[in-house]
């Protein structure tokens, strides 16, 4: 196992070196073609491939991103000359990882709520994805805030099956990223999502730890703090972030050596200003307090990315299917990625007029 470990950590290392971050495009196939059906786009394996082409192509990606994380169709396939997606990543020196849940369905006695699926079978996938050179994995738990819900029914089912699917994962050699996510949608404030994410992720840890999962061998993917989309009171970036780093603080081990945001249906520039002032803040306490520099140069975690919507639903309004389009698409991309990057860096400038980026999609995954 130690040798395992090792991998798993300079996997790590590689991954977010020169604060790059991960992109996501492991959407499944349902999430994928919801969003093509709300933009007009035709639903084709077709446009799927060339959707997932115009981001792969996207010159010089590797500048900003580290790894991208896949969805099995992907996996298997190909650019239009006929090379696969999985050769040019390796030409580009980016990393792969996959999706390997199965999304989620209803829990059982609590029809209002839904479990992630997937442990079955899953230690074979694994070996599958591991020959083919993925070298990290991705599990989402998604919960939802009403009044009444989450219940604990919930939040320790969750917390549990994303626990084993670590252990099983660094079993194989394999990074996981571990991915709670409380959702966004709803009318709660902040106040109520600090709770229920304090909860969730106090649970997480709880259920890692009881499998023995290495802390120091995984990523942690959870939502930043916010209030839900349909609260009127919408808190500003210093409030949001001060909350985030402060609910991580109570919850996440030192131990843990990454934190990669999700970005949850914010529009990519207020994700990328939010990751922005993090890590400011971060910044001001090192360079600031010669106590805390003593005692910790920074926060105990690296504050990056693992951005879906946020990256690539600006790109992909400009796509809109016509392939014309490819050029603005790509520059699109690669701003965004580079705005994140700047972010980690904390050195990103908020746009100031409202612009297309700010469009936030309701699309839910799946
Ligand atoms: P969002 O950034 O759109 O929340 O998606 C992240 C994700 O979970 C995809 O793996």
């Amino acid at each position: 196992m130690d040798m395992l470990i090792k991998k798993m950590t300079n996997t790590i290392k590689t991954l977010f070196a020169e604060e790059r971050g991960i992109l996501a495009m492991d959407e499944s196939n349902p999430t994928c073609n919801q969003r093509f059906i709300e933009l007009g786009i035709p639903v084709t394996e077709e446009n799927r491939r060339a959707w997932r082409e115009l981001i792969l192509t996207t010159p010089d990606l590797h500048h900003a991103i580290g790894g991208v994380i896949l969805f099995d169709e992907t996996v298997y396939q190909q650019q239009h000359h006929g090379a696969s997606f999985l050769q040019l990543l390796r030409e580009n020196n980016i990393l792969f990882g996959i999706k390997v849940d199965k999304g989620m369905q209803s829990l059982a006695l609590h029809p209002l709520e839904q479990m992630t699926s997937g442990l079955d079978g899953l230690r074979a996938r694994l070996n599958t994805y591991a020959g083919l050179g993925a070298v990290f994995t991705k599990w989402r738990a998604a919960v939802s805030i009403t009044a009444s819900l989450p219940t604990l029914a919930c939040i320790e089912a969750n917390a549990d099956a994303l626990a084993r699917f670590a252990a099983l994962s660094q079993e194989a050699g394999l990074v996981p990223i571990v991915e709670p996510e409380v959702m966004m949608t709803g009318t709660h404030n902040l106040d109520r999502c600090r709770e229920v994410t304090t909860q969730f992720l106090r649970a997480v840890f709880r259920h890692l730890n009881q499998q023995e999962v290495v802390l120091e061998a995984m990523i942690l993917k959870p939502n930043m703090i916010l209030p839900g989309a349909d609260c009127p009171m919408q808190e500003d970036i210093d409030t949001i972030t001060n909350t985030t780093i402060t609910c991580m603080l109570e919850t996440v081990p030192a131990a843990v050596p990454v934190i990669a945001f999700l970005s949850g249906g914010q529009s990519g520039d207020l994700a990328s200003a939010r990751l922005n002032a993090m890590n400011l803040r971060d910044s001001r306490i090192a360079s600031t307090s010669d106590d805390l520099k003593n005692l910790k140069q920074t926060l105990p975690w690296q504050l990056a990315f693992s951005f879906s919507r946020a990256i690539q639903f600006p790109a992909l309004q400009l796509w809109g299917g016509v392939h014309e389009h490819k050029k603005a698409v790509q520059d699109a991309i690669y701003r965004r990625v580079c705005d994140n990057q700047r972010a980690r860096r904390g050195v990103y400038q908020q746009l100031l007029e409202p612009s297309i980026d700010r469009a936030i999609t309701g699309v839910q995954k799946q």
